[in-house]
């Protein structure tokens, strides 16, 4: 579904990613854990094509991310992609109606009457249907995540790509968006890449994590491989020890 080979990404001097390989298999969610800094998010904006690789290739559902060199072919994988940015991203002078049909009317796939459906289906099934009328400065945080997620799978996507959905959010929102994750994922099946420093919490929506660090994936596996692995660099990100092989940036 998304297959990153031998990729590498530096900023000046600054190596981020160094060869770096990964496979993410369609109808799961892979979750990219690492420390802050240890490239996550350069590596969802390089699958999304608004970074570009110094070398290696990047395949999204059978696209060339990495050989698409206009932006119409660009956007053409990007209809295959839906993205929850942090803090959800919402457009503030938009109702909630309107940020979550904006990109049914961007992309003119759809007529204005299958706009609206679709927009007051996923309201149903996401309990906002209160909220259509509302700003997001209005609605809870919470909602707003909520609102973020209905967009993002507006044009229902293949991928959907998560940067960190519960930063910011107190314990009982945060279970929330995990919740709705799990619950959309089941209902439509979609590929996820959630990316998270929340550990252990964010193994409850992951089939498959995989650790980053020094540019690398240093380790890949089950949640119960993380859960009962040795090695002493994710033993020492999992518990958040300071003493340990990984220094604090
Ligand atoms: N556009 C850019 N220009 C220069 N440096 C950048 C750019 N984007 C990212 N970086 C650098 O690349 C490194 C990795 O950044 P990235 O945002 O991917 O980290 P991250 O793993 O997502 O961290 P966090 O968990 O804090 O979000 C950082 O040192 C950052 O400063
Ligand atoms: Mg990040």
């Amino acid at each position: 579904m998304i297959s990153v080979r031998g990729v590498s990404k530096s900023f000046g001097s600054q190596v981020v990613l160094s060869r770096l390989n990964l496979e993410v298999e369609q109808g799961r969610t892979t979750t990219i854990v690492g420390p802050s800094g240890a490239g996550k998010s350069v590596l969802l904006k390089l699958i999304m094509g608004i970074l570009s690789a110094d070398e290696g290739e990047i395949d999204v559902c059978g696209y060339s991310v990495t050989n698409a060199s206009s932006e119409a072919e660009k956007n053409q994988i990007r209809e295959n992609l839906g993205v929850l940015f942090q803090s959800a991203a919402l457009f503030d002078s938009l109702t909630v109606y309107d940020n979550i049909a904006f990109p049914l009317t961007q992309c003119k796939l759809q007529s204005r009457e299958q706009a609206h459906e679709r927009v007051v289906s996923l309201a149903r099934s996401l309990s906002l249907v209160k909220y259509l009328n509302k700003l997001p400065q209005e609605v809870s945080i919470g909602i707003r995540k909520r609102v973020g997620l209905a967009r993002a799978l507006a044009v229902e996507p293949k991928v959907l790509l998560f940067d960190e959905p519960n930063t910011g959010l107190d314990p009982l929102v945060g279970q929330e968006v995990y919740d709705l994750i799990a619950e959309s994922q089941k209902n439509q099946g979609f590929t996820g890449v959630v990316i998270s420093h929340e550990l252990p919490e964010v193994f409850q929506v992951s089939d498959r994590v995989v650790m980053l660090l020094r540019g690398k994936i240093i380790m890949e596996g089950t949640p119960d491989d993380f859960l009962s692995t040795d090695n002493p660099e994710v033993v020492q990100f999992l518990h958040g020890y300071v003493d340990g092989p990984i220094r604090i940036q």
